[in-house]
């Protein structure tokens, strides 16, 4: 029985990429019908809104979601999409996959990692936001739970174990944020241990960003907090090559959507030059999300194969093709 995912064209190169994932999808044997819906600003100009009721509720339907990268209007009062989608399903955990692909113009090879960022607490949970009469002062506050911290450390192991990955490395500031960052480190170590099969260990968030650029190649699964999170996933991105070759996954207990982490390039959009190899990891994401494997790991390697002899690749990548050629040059290897 084909199963139905909702998908989000989103804004800008949004609804290329998409299309370009979507017809790979197909290709590779996927046997997915589509639910189409809007948000951002497609949706706002059609609708008035942001984010409609109609596409909250295909998400909590179909408890799977492909995203397109989604414009927030800018200076009128709006608040992200992404915050508010991940705050309304619940997606407490953001993966981030990074992969070297020969042919990038990535720094490094052989990177392999995952950060796993606790999506919903620490300093972006926007408690306690407070700005003094006259301007002067700001506060705003960190929390952590051990229940949230305790879900998103086993979501790291069990990731490790279905992987079939060796490491797992909790990053923290415990000596200096003793109470936050403190209770995340304690619950980390607890559960560490529940994971025998699995060498666990454990880095100050400034020590592992200089690791991670010295020696990336020691690093297999991170897990952190929200803040933490946001600025290693980017860091990671950049050994790879950039935000154009990084997806990312926010997922909860019934729903998850997976998005590229880029945005919606309006300087390049309806010009067929975006490079849409963001969205389509995305998809092999969500493929490996679903149990899919087999037609992950093929449109991986016919990914990988593109990139490296530079066939019909787009310019970003050092080609001089677009989005559509690029798109059939995958095709072509599935
Ligand atoms: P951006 O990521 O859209 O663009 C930055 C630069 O990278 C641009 O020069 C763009 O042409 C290039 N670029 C991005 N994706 C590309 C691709 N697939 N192929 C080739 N080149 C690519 O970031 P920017 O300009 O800061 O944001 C534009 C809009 O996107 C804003 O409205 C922002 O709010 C939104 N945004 C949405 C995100 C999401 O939905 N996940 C994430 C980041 C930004
Ligand atoms: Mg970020």
């Amino acid at each position: 029985m084909s199963r139905t995912i909702t998908v989000i064209p989103g804004d800008g190169i949004g609804p290329d990429i998409v299309k370009s994932a979507t017809a790979i999808l197909d290709k590779a044997g996927c046997d997915f019908q589509y639910e189409y819906v809007e948000a951002g600003l497609t949706a706002l100009e059609k609708t008035g809104e942001l984010l409609p009721q109609n596409t909250l509720d295909a998400i909590e339907r179909n408890g799977v979601t492909l995203k397109g990268p989604l414009t927030t209007p800018v200076g009128e009062g709006f608040t992200s999409i992404n915050v508010s989608l991940r705050k309304h399903f619940s997606l407490y955990a953001n993966v981030r996959p990074v992969l070297s692909f020969k042919g990038t113009q990535a720094r490094y090879e052989d990177i392999d990692i995952i950060t796993i960022r606790e999506n919903t607490e620490g300093m972006y949970s926007g408690l306690g936001q407070k700005v003094s009469e006259d301007g002067n002062e700001a506060e705003a506050m960190s929390k952590i739970t051990r229940e949230g911290a305790e879900r998103i450390v086993r979501f790291a192991y069990e990731t490790a174990r279905r992987e079939g990955r060796k490491k797992v490395t909790a990053v923290h500031k415990a000596n200096i944020l003793k109470s936050t960052s403190g209770l995340f480190l304690k619950v980390a170590r607890e559960i560490a241990e529940e994971y025998p099969d699995i060498e666990s260990t454990e880095m100050i968030v400034d020590a592992a960003c200089m690791r991670l650029v010295m020696n990336p190649e020691e690093f297999d699964v991170i897990v952190t907090t929200n803040l933490f999170g946001d600025i290693l996933s980017d860091l990671c991105a950049g050994l790879v090559g950039g935000l154009g070759m990084a997806p990312g996954a926010n997922i909860g207990k019934n729903c998850a959507i997976f998005e590229a982490v880029h945005g919606s390039a309006p300087d390049i959009a309806g010009k067929n030059l975006a490079n849409p190899s963001s969205v389509i990891l995305a998809s092999i994401q969500m493929l490996e999300y679903l149990g899919m494997q087999e037609q992950a790991t093929n449109i991986t390697k016919a990914l990988a194969d593109v990139i490296a002899s530079g066939d019909r690749t787009t310019r970003d990548l050092g080609g001089s093709h677009g989005t559509t050629d690029f798109t059939q040059a995958v095709i072509d290897r599935l």
